[in-house]
């Protein structure tokens, strides 16, 4: 017997095997950590997503060209902070590697447009579970001045039970209305004046999901 109690079980595989899954642990948390800078880039985001609104009016919104030169990027609002929260986030997100694939052909700015509704409302759905937490990450709420008299005291005072996304939708894309007055035939309708289409052609493109 080499000792007793606690020391007889550390043996030298076993410190060698403490060793090595500690550095295989750091080795993958930095792993995901750089994984989470490359998925979150806007690059990467837009590899897909630059053909669609999601980009051209973002670059016009004081998100891309504040005062103070501060850039939310495309990860910063629609990854969650943090290394599990952003990971699971990047799981989740590969789903959207299926819709690109399988999906309806998204590329197409009619298909887009159409279709930008649902994701608008899905994209808010997600920033009201999470109590708007990458909204939070950079702006304190309690310290929100804004430019007009009554901006403090409204998240002091009003915001009880509300989130940011409760009251400010439509921040860097293409505005899309609330989704409780939304009105899927007016739609339709704005969007084939846009692009020239014959009336019901919206109809006739989302009941056939993907044209051969
Ligand atoms: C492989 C292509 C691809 C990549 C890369 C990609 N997306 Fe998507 N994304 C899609 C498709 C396709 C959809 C479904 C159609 C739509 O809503 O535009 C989608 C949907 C979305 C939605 C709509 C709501 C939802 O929850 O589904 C958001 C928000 C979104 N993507 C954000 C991002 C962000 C942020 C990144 C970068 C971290 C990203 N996407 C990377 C293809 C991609
Ligand atoms: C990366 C940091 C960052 C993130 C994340 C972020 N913001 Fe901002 N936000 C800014 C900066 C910088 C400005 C520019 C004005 C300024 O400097 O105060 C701004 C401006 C605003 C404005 C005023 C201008 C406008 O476009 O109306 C609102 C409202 C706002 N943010 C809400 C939000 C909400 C809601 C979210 C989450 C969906 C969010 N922000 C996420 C940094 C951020
Ligand atoms: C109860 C609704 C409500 C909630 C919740 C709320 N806000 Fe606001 N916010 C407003 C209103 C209304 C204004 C504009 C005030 C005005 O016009 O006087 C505003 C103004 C702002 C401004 C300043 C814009 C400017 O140009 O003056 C920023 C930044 C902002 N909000 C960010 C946020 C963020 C981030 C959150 C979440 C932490 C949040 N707000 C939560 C209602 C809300
Ligand atoms: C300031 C935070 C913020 C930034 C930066 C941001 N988004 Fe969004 N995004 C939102 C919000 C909030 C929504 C929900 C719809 C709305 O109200 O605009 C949304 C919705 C979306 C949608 C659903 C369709 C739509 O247009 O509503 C897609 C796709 C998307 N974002 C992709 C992106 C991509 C790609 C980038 C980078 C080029 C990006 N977002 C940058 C806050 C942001």
């Amino acid at each position: 017997m080499a000792g007793s109690g606690l020391f007889s079980v550390i043996t030298r595989p076993v410190v060698i095997a403490l060793v090595i899954g500690g550095i295989g642990g750091m080795v993958f948390i930095g792993f995901l950590n750089e994984f989470h800078h490359f998925a979150s880039r806007n690059e990467f985001c837009t590899s897909c997503h630059s053909m669609t609104f999601a980009e051209t009016v973002y670059q016009q919104s004081a998100h891309y060209n504040s005062a103070s030169g501060v850039r939310a990027s495309c990860g910063d609002c629609h990854v969650s902070p943090g290394l599990l929260a952003s990971t699971w986030d990047h799981v989740v997100g590969a789903t959207d590697f299926f819709k690109q694939l399988f999906g309806e052909n998204y590329d197409d700015p009619v298909i887009n447009a159409l279709h930008l509704p649902e994701s608008a409302f899905m994209a808010r759905e997600w920033f009201r579970k999470r109590d708007s937490a990458s909204c939070r990450y950079c702006h304190v709420q309690e310290a929100i001045q804004g430019e007009r008299t009554h901006t403090a005291a409204i998240h002091r005072e009003e915001t009880e039970g509300k989130t940011c996304i409760d009251c400010h939708t439509n921040l860097v894309h293409r505005p899309v209305p609330d989704e409780r007055t939304f009105k899927r035939d007016a739609w339709n309708r704005m969007i084939e004046e846009e692009f020239g289409l014959e009336p019901g052609t919206a109809d006739r493109l989302l009941a056939k999901p993907r044209p051969e």
